[in-house]
């Protein structure tokens, strides 16, 4: 849901947050990775160039500490730099996850980002949030109010969904 105050926006859902990962970057993807995600209808509602500290890239995958693969996603995440983005659309969520495709790209469909663009299922192009909430919570992480804007350039407010 979207409510529109005086140059300030508040959504419930709709937003989904994304970062194109180190190998995508070194590989020169970002361009070819954006202009799918415009292609298939998403508005950036913000966007930077930057690079994860352990202790970051560390706590943004918190939910995977225990898996086998955690240290070496870390060390992957923090290899080099990365672009981290908010984006909008209608079902912003589920529409992102298909258009990016299995996390594992040997299982990807044609056509999505991480059939086109992923290395492995670590060096897999591009993350995706899973749900509302944790497109909320990743992008209060990355980006603060006054960096984020709806399509008509209003400061854009996440709140949980009711
Ligand atoms: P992402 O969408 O960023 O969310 C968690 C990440 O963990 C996932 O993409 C993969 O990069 C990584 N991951 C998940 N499963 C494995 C695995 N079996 N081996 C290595 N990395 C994995």
């Amino acid at each position: 849901m979207q409510t529109t105050l005086r140059n300030f926006t508040i959504m419930t859902g709709n937003i989904t947050f994304t970062i194109i990962k180190p190998g995508a970057v070194s590989h020169e993807h970002i361009g070819d990775i954006l202009k799918m995600i415009s292609e298939a209808g998403f508005s950036i509602a913000a966007m930077k160039y930057t690079k994860l500290s352990q202790i970051q890239a560390a706590y943004f995958y918190n939910v995977h500490k225990e898996r086998s693969f955690f240290s070496g996603l870390v060390e992957f995440m923090t290899s080099g730099p990365i672009v981290v983005a908010i984006l909008e659309k209608e079902n912003a969520v589920e529409d992102y996850r298909k258009l990016i495709g299995n996390t594992d790209p040997a299982k990807a469909e044609p056509g999505t980002i991480r059939k086109l663009f992923a290395e492995s299922v670590q060096r897999n192009a591009v993350h995706g949030s899973d749900s509302d909430s944790n497109a909320r919570k990743e992008a209060d992480f990355f980006f603060s109010k006054s960096e984020r804007f709806d399509r008509d350039g209003n400061f854009l407010e996440l709140v949980p969904a009711e």
